[in-house]
């Protein structure tokens, strides 16, 4: 078994986090001069910038015109809205290659899942809850990059109904919420979604319980096999909610989800 050093190593051969979304993240704190910025930098990859657009005029976010620049679709939908779609953007090939199919559809589904429930809520920022549920699962790459054939078997194991970090330990000695916590750190994500990804399956660990709370509740209600009788009910606490028809919520997020994922997948 792979000691701890081995797997810091493995970090290693994460590809670095893709520029435009070190920009995006880092845009928010000078929103001025940032998004004439960023506009630039997107406009600079003929592909994002086609791809952002296809997103800005889907149907996910119902803009009355067709927007065809960068710079207009920014200031329309806002910077906060502008980073989650470059971020969907720029981090599916990541997704997709060092993951799977099923991951970048799984992000995808949490996300659009968290700021959903976070926006009916009104628990915290729904843009924000939208990269906390993207990015939730981030450690799952590290393990796939480290030993894709032996994640591949975790994979397995956990669909005949086992603990996915219970099987993680016993196959790489640690869990994709610890490895995802160190390539966070090391990406430079911010506090806040470092903290979510360590703590989305014991949100009661986290000194930010209702984000991760939030996180927990959609991971759960996304998944094929979900099942409403096994959430826990000290974490649900946190959401001071009564989930009263999670088969509707289920199937809002789901259609609305499928919205982003057919504009990306083509
Ligand atoms: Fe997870
Ligand atoms: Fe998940």
């Amino acid at each position: 078994m792979d000691n701890m050093n081995d797997l810091i190593n493995s970090l290693k051969e994460v590809p670095a986090m893709p520029n435009v979304i070190m920009h995006a993240l880092n845009v928010m704190k000078d929103p001025e001069s940032s998004m004439k910025e960023l506009a630039r930098i997107v406009s600079f990859d003929q592909s994002l910038s086609t791809k952002v657009l296809t997103l800005v005029n889907s149907a996910y976010y119902g803009l009355p015109q067709q927007i065809t620049s960068i710079n207009r679709a920014i200031s329309l939908i806002g910077m906060s809205k502008a980073k989650n779609i470059i971020l969907t953007v720029a981090m599916r090939p990541m997704l997709v290659n060092h993951g799977d199919k099923e991951l970048w559809k799984h992000s995808i589904m949490t996300a659009v899942g968290c700021e959903h429930v976070a926006r009916n809520l009104k628990i915290m920022d729904a843009d924000e809850a939208f990269v906390m549920g993207f990015l939730h699962d981030l450690g799952k790459i590290v393990l796939n990059i480290k030993n894709p054939q032996l994640y591949d078997r975790v994979k397995e194991t956990v669909a005949s109904g086992s603990n996915i970090l219970e099987v993680e330990q016993v196959y790489y000695g640690t869990n994709h919420c610890q490895m995802g916590s160190l390539l966070a750190k090391r990406w430079q994500l911010p506090l806040l979604i470092n903290n979510v990804i360590k703590y989305h399956h014991s949100p009661n660990l986290s000194s930010i319980p209702v984000a991760c709370s939030l996180v927990y509740l959609v991971d759960s209600l996304v998944k094929d096999e979900f099942d409403p009788s096994a959430l826990d009910p000290n974490i649900m606490k946190n959401l001071k909610m009564q989930l009263d028809q999670p088969q509707i919520l289920k199937e809002s997020i789901l259609a609305k989800a499928d919205v982003l994922l057919r504009e990306l997948s083509t």
